[in-house]
Protein backbone atom coordinates (compact mmCIF):
# COMPACT_ATOMS: atom_id res chain seq x y z
CA UNK A 1 0.00 0.00 0.00
CA UNK A 2 1.77 3.80 -0.94
CA UNK A 3 0.95 6.66 1.07
CA UNK A 4 0.78 10.23 -0.56
CA UNK A 5 1.93 13.22 1.33
CA UNK A 6 2.77 16.33 0.48
CA UNK A 7 6.38 15.59 -0.17
CA UNK A 8 6.29 12.35 -1.53
CA UNK A 9 4.84 8.86 -0.48
CA UNK A 10 5.98 5.85 1.07
CA UNK A 11 4.91 2.28 1.04
CA UNK A 12 3.53 0.32 3.73
CA UNK A 13 4.77 -3.30 3.67
CA UNK A 14 2.97 -6.12 5.36
CA UNK A 15 6.15 -8.05 5.35
CA UNK A 16 8.27 -9.41 8.23
CA UNK A 17 11.25 -6.66 8.87
CA UNK A 18 14.06 -9.21 9.08
CA UNK A 19 16.98 -6.93 10.39
CA UNK A 20 18.82 -3.60 9.22
CA UNK A 21 22.23 -2.60 8.17
CA UNK A 22 21.00 1.21 9.72
CA UNK A 23 21.05 1.94 13.21
CA UNK A 24 17.78 0.42 15.04
CA UNK A 25 16.30 2.54 17.80
CA UNK A 26 14.47 0.39 20.18
CA UNK A 27 13.35 -0.14 24.33
CA UNK A 28 14.51 -2.55 26.31
CA UNK A 29 11.61 -4.71 26.55
CA UNK A 30 11.33 -5.40 22.31
CA UNK A 31 15.42 -5.90 22.73
CA UNK A 32 14.99 -8.42 25.13
CA UNK A 33 12.29 -10.12 22.79
CA UNK A 34 13.79 -9.47 19.83
CA UNK A 35 17.63 -9.50 19.61
CA UNK A 36 17.95 -10.66 16.41
CA UNK A 37 16.74 -8.07 14.66
CA UNK A 38 18.82 -5.03 16.29
CA UNK A 39 21.48 -4.93 13.80
CA UNK A 40 24.94 -4.53 15.05
CA UNK A 41 24.70 -1.30 17.38
CA UNK A 42 21.59 -0.20 18.70
CA UNK A 43 19.95 2.39 20.42
CA UNK A 44 18.04 1.00 23.24
CA UNK A 45 15.69 2.99 25.51
CA UNK A 46 13.60 2.23 28.57
CA UNK A 47 10.27 1.00 27.61
CA UNK A 48 7.38 3.34 28.03
CA UNK A 49 6.12 7.25 28.11
CA UNK A 50 8.22 8.32 30.08
CA UNK A 51 10.88 7.67 27.42
CA UNK A 52 9.31 10.45 25.17
CA UNK A 53 11.02 13.25 26.79
CA UNK A 54 13.54 16.18 25.78
CA UNK A 55 16.53 13.99 27.54
CA UNK A 56 16.10 10.80 25.67
CA UNK A 57 15.73 12.62 22.72
CA UNK A 58 18.85 14.57 23.51
CA UNK A 59 20.48 11.22 24.21
CA UNK A 60 19.49 9.26 21.11
CA UNK A 61 20.44 12.06 18.68
CA UNK A 62 23.81 12.10 20.32
CA UNK A 63 24.03 8.32 20.07
CA UNK A 64 23.74 8.74 16.57
CA UNK A 65 26.24 11.04 16.07
CA UNK A 66 28.60 8.97 18.21
CA UNK A 67 27.79 5.62 15.66
CA UNK A 68 28.54 8.61 12.66
CA UNK A 69 25.08 8.30 11.21
CA UNK A 70 24.97 11.43 8.80
CA UNK A 71 22.51 13.33 6.39
CA UNK A 72 22.06 10.38 3.85
CA UNK A 73 21.63 7.36 6.74
CA UNK A 74 18.46 6.22 8.01
CA UNK A 75 16.94 4.97 11.03
CA UNK A 76 14.92 2.46 12.07
CA UNK A 77 12.47 2.68 14.33
CA UNK A 78 11.40 -0.95 16.17
CA UNK A 79 8.94 -0.69 18.81
CA UNK A 80 5.40 0.77 20.22
CA UNK A 81 3.72 4.04 19.44
CA UNK A 82 6.38 5.65 21.96
CA UNK A 83 9.45 4.53 20.15
CA UNK A 84 8.06 5.85 16.87
CA UNK A 85 7.40 8.87 18.20
CA UNK A 86 10.34 9.15 19.86
CA UNK A 87 13.31 8.06 17.06
CA UNK A 88 10.12 9.97 14.03
CA UNK A 89 11.33 13.19 16.00
CA UNK A 90 14.69 12.75 16.33
CA UNK A 91 14.69 12.09 12.68
CA UNK A 92 13.08 15.12 11.50
CA UNK A 93 15.55 17.03 13.55
CA UNK A 94 18.91 15.42 13.40
CA UNK A 95 20.90 17.08 11.00
CA UNK A 96 18.08 18.93 9.93
CA UNK A 97 16.33 15.81 8.57
CA UNK A 98 16.78 12.51 7.78
CA UNK A 99 15.18 9.10 6.44
CA UNK A 100 13.64 6.96 8.98
CA UNK A 101 11.77 3.67 8.54
CA UNK A 102 8.67 2.37 11.05
CA UNK A 103 8.57 -0.99 11.97
CA UNK A 104 5.87 -0.65 14.86
CA UNK A 105 5.58 -3.87 17.33
CA UNK A 106 2.18 -3.15 19.16
CA UNK A 107 -1.12 -3.58 18.04
CA UNK A 108 -1.42 0.37 18.46
CA UNK A 109 1.15 1.15 16.93
CA UNK A 110 0.48 -0.93 13.62
CA UNK A 111 -3.26 1.07 13.29
CA UNK A 112 -2.72 3.98 14.25
CA UNK A 113 0.53 5.48 15.16
CA UNK A 114 3.15 4.41 12.68
CA UNK A 115 1.12 5.99 9.95
CA UNK A 116 0.34 9.53 8.98
CA UNK A 117 3.42 11.19 9.58
CA UNK A 118 3.32 12.71 13.53
CA UNK A 119 6.20 12.45 15.83
CA UNK A 120 6.56 14.18 18.90
CA UNK A 121 7.61 14.18 22.40
CA UNK A 122 6.76 15.43 25.69
CA UNK A 123 6.98 18.52 28.01
CA UNK A 124 6.39 17.74 31.70
CA UNK A 125 3.48 20.26 31.03
CA UNK A 126 1.74 18.00 28.78
CA UNK A 127 1.78 15.09 26.18
CA UNK A 128 2.84 15.96 22.56
CA UNK A 129 3.43 19.54 23.06
CA UNK A 130 6.66 19.17 20.74
CA UNK A 131 6.66 17.91 17.09
CA UNK A 132 6.59 17.70 13.51
CA UNK A 133 5.10 16.48 10.64
CA UNK A 134 8.06 13.86 9.30
CA UNK A 135 6.53 10.96 7.65
CA UNK A 136 8.31 7.72 7.24
CA UNK A 137 10.05 6.02 4.08
CA UNK A 138 8.38 2.60 4.60
CA UNK A 139 6.50 0.88 7.07
CA UNK A 140 7.04 -2.38 8.32
CA UNK A 141 4.20 -3.94 9.07
CA UNK A 142 4.38 -7.99 10.66
CA UNK A 143 1.58 -9.14 13.16
CA UNK A 144 3.86 -11.72 14.05
CA UNK A 145 5.30 -9.43 17.05
CA UNK A 146 1.65 -9.26 18.24
CA UNK A 147 2.33 -13.07 19.50
CA UNK A 148 4.59 -11.45 22.66
CA UNK A 149 2.45 -8.39 23.18
CA UNK A 150 1.21 -7.81 26.94
CA UNK A 151 -2.47 -8.97 26.94
CA UNK A 152 -3.41 -5.73 28.31
CA UNK A 153 -1.70 -3.35 25.41
CA UNK A 154 -3.30 -6.22 23.16
CA UNK A 155 -6.76 -4.86 24.20
CA UNK A 156 -5.07 -1.04 24.48
CA UNK A 157 -5.17 -1.83 20.70
CA UNK A 158 -8.38 -3.01 20.55
CA UNK A 159 -9.69 0.38 21.70
CA UNK A 160 -8.28 1.67 18.42
CA UNK A 161 -9.55 -1.08 15.92
CA UNK A 162 -12.86 -0.77 17.30
CA UNK A 163 -12.94 3.33 17.36
CA UNK A 164 -12.30 2.95 13.43
CA UNK A 165 -15.61 1.15 13.63
CA UNK A 166 -17.81 3.36 15.39
CA UNK A 167 -16.19 6.02 13.11
CA UNK A 168 -16.30 4.97 9.82
CA UNK A 169 -16.77 1.15 9.35
CA UNK A 170 -20.15 -0.51 10.56
CA UNK A 171 -19.28 -4.04 9.29
CA UNK A 172 -16.41 -4.01 11.20
CA UNK A 173 -18.38 -3.57 14.20
CA UNK A 174 -20.41 -6.25 13.20
CA UNK A 175 -17.42 -8.78 12.73
CA UNK A 176 -16.04 -7.55 16.36
CA UNK A 177 -19.04 -8.91 17.67
CA UNK A 178 -16.89 -12.14 17.94
CA UNK A 179 -13.07 -12.48 18.86
CA UNK A 180 -10.76 -11.70 15.58
CA UNK A 181 -9.78 -14.97 14.16
CA UNK A 182 -7.86 -13.20 11.58
CA UNK A 183 -6.02 -10.36 13.35
CA UNK A 184 -4.04 -9.48 10.53
CA UNK A 185 -6.74 -8.90 7.87
CA UNK A 186 -8.30 -6.49 10.55
CA UNK A 187 -5.35 -4.60 10.55
CA UNK A 188 -5.19 -3.88 7.19
CA UNK A 189 -8.16 -2.55 6.82
CA UNK A 190 -7.49 -0.12 10.10
CA UNK A 191 -4.31 1.13 8.07
CA UNK A 192 -6.75 1.75 4.80
CA UNK A 193 -8.56 3.77 6.73
CA UNK A 194 -5.91 5.78 8.75
CA UNK A 195 -3.96 6.53 4.79
CA UNK A 196 -7.42 7.64 3.59
CA UNK A 197 -8.05 9.98 6.24
CA UNK A 198 -4.28 11.03 6.47
CA UNK A 199 -3.90 11.42 3.03
CA UNK A 200 -7.03 13.78 2.72
CA UNK A 201 -5.66 15.98 5.60
CA UNK A 202 -2.39 15.54 5.99
CA UNK A 203 -1.62 18.65 8.55
CA UNK A 204 -4.99 18.29 10.29
CA UNK A 205 -6.36 21.36 8.79
CA UNK A 206 -9.52 20.54 7.12
CA UNK A 207 -10.97 18.63 9.91
CA UNK A 208 -11.06 15.25 8.28
CA UNK A 209 -8.28 13.99 10.56
CA UNK A 210 -9.67 15.27 13.36
CA UNK A 211 -12.46 12.53 12.98
CA UNK A 212 -10.01 10.15 14.39
CA UNK A 213 -10.12 12.17 17.52
CA UNK A 214 -13.23 10.28 18.69
CA UNK A 215 -13.15 9.67 22.07
CA UNK A 216 -10.04 11.38 22.48
CA UNK A 217 -11.26 15.02 24.10
CA UNK A 218 -12.34 13.37 26.89
CA UNK A 219 -9.69 10.37 26.69
CA UNK A 220 -6.91 12.40 27.07
CA UNK A 221 -8.88 14.82 29.77
CA UNK A 222 -8.86 11.43 32.12
CA UNK A 223 -5.45 9.97 31.14
CA UNK A 224 -3.89 13.61 32.39
CA UNK A 225 -5.79 14.33 35.29
CA UNK A 226 -4.73 10.73 36.18
CA UNK A 227 -1.01 11.33 35.68
CA UNK A 228 -1.09 8.67 33.13
CA UNK A 229 -0.87 6.35 35.66
CA UNK A 230 -4.00 4.80 36.24
CA UNK A 231 -5.42 4.05 32.47
CA UNK A 232 -3.37 3.15 29.53
CA UNK A 233 -4.28 5.24 26.31
CA UNK A 234 -6.90 2.34 25.16
CA UNK A 235 -8.56 1.91 28.37
CA UNK A 236 -8.80 5.74 28.46
CA UNK A 237 -10.15 6.53 25.15
CA UNK A 238 -12.83 3.49 25.71
CA UNK A 239 -14.20 5.66 27.98
CA UNK A 240 -14.00 8.58 26.23
CA UNK A 241 -15.78 6.56 23.46
CA UNK A 242 -18.55 5.80 25.64
CA UNK A 243 -18.48 9.46 27.23
CA UNK A 244 -18.80 11.39 24.19
CA UNK A 245 -21.68 8.63 22.96
CA UNK A 246 -23.55 9.89 25.94
CA UNK A 247 -22.73 13.60 24.93
CA UNK A 248 -23.85 12.76 21.27
CA UNK A 249 -27.18 11.37 23.00
CA UNK A 250 -27.79 14.49 25.07
CA UNK A 251 -27.53 17.00 21.60
CA UNK A 252 -29.80 14.57 20.08
CA UNK A 253 -27.29 13.72 17.31
CA UNK A 254 -27.04 10.17 17.79
CA UNK A 255 -30.10 7.83 18.56
CA UNK A 256 -30.55 7.16 22.10
CA UNK A 257 -29.21 3.28 23.17
CA UNK A 258 -25.76 4.02 20.97
CA UNK A 259 -23.88 4.54 24.42
CA UNK A 260 -25.39 1.04 25.97
CA UNK A 261 -24.05 -0.65 22.49
CA UNK A 262 -20.50 0.76 23.03
CA UNK A 263 -20.40 -0.56 26.51
CA UNK A 264 -21.41 -3.91 25.82
CA UNK A 265 -18.98 -4.15 22.62
CA UNK A 266 -15.87 -2.68 24.92
CA UNK A 267 -16.88 -4.99 27.91
CA UNK A 268 -15.70 -7.78 25.50
CA UNK A 269 -12.68 -6.71 24.83
CA UNK A 270 -12.26 -6.10 28.71
CA UNK A 271 -11.86 -2.57 28.52
CA UNK A 272 -13.24 -0.43 30.75
CA UNK A 273 -16.45 2.18 30.24
CA UNK A 274 -17.04 4.29 33.28
CA UNK A 275 -14.93 6.53 34.76
CA UNK A 276 -15.08 5.75 38.70
CA UNK A 277 -13.47 8.73 40.36
CA UNK A 278 -14.26 11.64 42.21
CA UNK A 279 -12.02 14.34 40.43
CA UNK A 280 -14.80 17.03 39.58
CA UNK A 281 -16.27 17.34 36.08
CA UNK A 282 -15.03 21.29 35.80
CA UNK A 283 -11.57 20.30 36.33
CA UNK A 284 -11.94 17.56 33.31
CA UNK A 285 -13.47 20.21 30.95
CA UNK A 286 -11.04 23.09 32.14
CA UNK A 287 -8.31 20.49 30.32
CA UNK A 288 -10.72 20.07 27.56
CA UNK A 289 -10.66 23.56 27.03
CA UNK A 290 -6.83 24.09 27.27
CA UNK A 291 -6.24 21.12 24.54
CA UNK A 292 -4.20 22.08 21.64
CA UNK A 293 -7.40 21.43 19.65
CA UNK A 294 -9.61 23.70 21.17
CA UNK A 295 -10.02 27.21 20.07
CA UNK A 296 -10.93 30.16 22.10
CA UNK A 297 -11.90 27.47 24.62
CA UNK A 298 -14.60 26.16 23.12
CA UNK A 299 -14.43 22.49 22.93
CA UNK A 300 -14.66 20.63 19.93
CA UNK A 301 -15.15 16.56 19.18
CA UNK A 302 -16.10 14.43 16.88
CA UNK A 303 -18.81 12.36 17.79
CA UNK A 304 -20.93 9.04 16.25
CA UNK A 305 -23.77 9.87 14.77
CA UNK A 306 -25.07 6.43 13.96
CA UNK A 307 -22.41 3.36 13.89
CA UNK A 308 -19.87 3.97 11.14
CA UNK A 309 -20.28 7.46 10.79
CA UNK A 310 -19.01 10.54 13.00
CA UNK A 311 -18.73 14.42 12.61
CA UNK A 312 -17.28 17.28 13.56
CA UNK A 313 -19.27 18.98 16.52
CA UNK A 314 -17.87 22.80 17.79
CA UNK A 315 -18.69 24.36 20.80
CA UNK A 316 -20.17 21.48 22.40
CA UNK A 317 -22.18 23.53 25.46
CA UNK A 318 -20.00 22.58 28.57
CA UNK A 319 -23.28 21.81 30.77
CA UNK A 320 -23.99 19.08 28.39
CA UNK A 321 -20.20 17.55 29.52
CA UNK A 322 -20.78 18.52 33.02
CA UNK A 323 -24.06 16.68 33.02
CA UNK A 324 -22.68 13.33 31.32
CA UNK A 325 -19.57 13.78 33.22
CA UNK A 326 -21.15 14.14 36.56
CA UNK A 327 -23.03 10.98 36.18
N1 LIG B 1 2.06 9.65 16.06
C1 LIG B 1 0.80 9.30 16.12
O1 LIG B 1 0.02 9.53 15.19
C2 LIG B 1 0.31 8.60 17.35
C3 LIG B 1 -0.98 8.04 17.36
C4 LIG B 1 -1.37 7.34 18.50
C5 LIG B 1 -0.53 7.21 19.58
N2 LIG B 1 0.72 7.78 19.53
C6 LIG B 1 1.64 7.65 20.67
O2 LIG B 1 1.95 6.28 20.84
C7 LIG B 1 2.33 6.06 22.19
C8 LIG B 1 1.68 4.81 22.69
O3 LIG B 1 2.11 3.72 21.90
P1 LIG B 1 2.07 2.21 22.44
O4 LIG B 1 0.76 1.93 23.05
O5 LIG B 1 2.55 1.36 21.32
O6 LIG B 1 3.09 2.26 23.67
P2 LIG B 1 4.59 1.78 23.90
O7 LIG B 1 5.46 2.10 22.76
O8 LIG B 1 4.99 2.30 25.23
O9 LIG B 1 4.43 0.18 23.99
C9 LIG B 1 3.68 -0.38 25.04
C10 LIG B 1 4.49 -1.44 25.81
O10 LIG B 1 4.60 -2.61 25.02
C11 LIG B 1 5.96 -3.02 24.94
N3 LIG B 1 6.10 -3.68 23.65
C12 LIG B 1 6.14 -3.11 22.42
N4 LIG B 1 6.10 -4.06 21.47
C13 LIG B 1 6.09 -5.25 22.09
C14 LIG B 1 6.04 -6.59 21.64
N5 LIG B 1 5.96 -6.90 20.34
N6 LIG B 1 6.03 -7.57 22.56
C15 LIG B 1 6.06 -7.27 23.90
N7 LIG B 1 6.08 -6.02 24.38
C16 LIG B 1 6.09 -5.02 23.49
C17 LIG B 1 6.76 -1.75 25.11
O11 LIG B 1 8.06 -2.01 25.58
C18 LIG B 1 5.91 -1.00 26.14
O12 LIG B 1 6.23 -1.46 27.43
C19 LIG B 1 1.91 7.30 22.95
O13 LIG B 1 3.06 8.06 23.30
C20 LIG B 1 1.06 8.08 21.99
O14 LIG B 1 1.13 9.48 22.17
C21 LIG B 1 1.13 8.46 18.45
ZN1 LIG C 1 -5.47 7.19 20.30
Amino acid sequence: MKILHSSGNYQIHFLPFTGSHDVVVTDENVAGYYPDLLGENPIVVPAGEKSKNLETYAFVSQELLKRGVTRKSRIIALGGGVIGDLTGFVAATYMRGISFVQVPTTLLAQVDSSVGGKVGIDLPEGKNLIGAFHPPTEVFIDSRFLATLPAREYRCGMAEVIKYGWIMDEALLSELQEPPTDLSSIVQRCIKHKAMVVQEDEFETLGIRASLNFGHTVGHAIEQITHYERYTHGEAIAIGMVLEAKIAERLGIAPLGLSNQMTWLFEQYGLPTQYDSTTYSQDLIEIMRRDKKSEASEITMSLVTVPGSCKLVKDVPHNVIAEVLGE
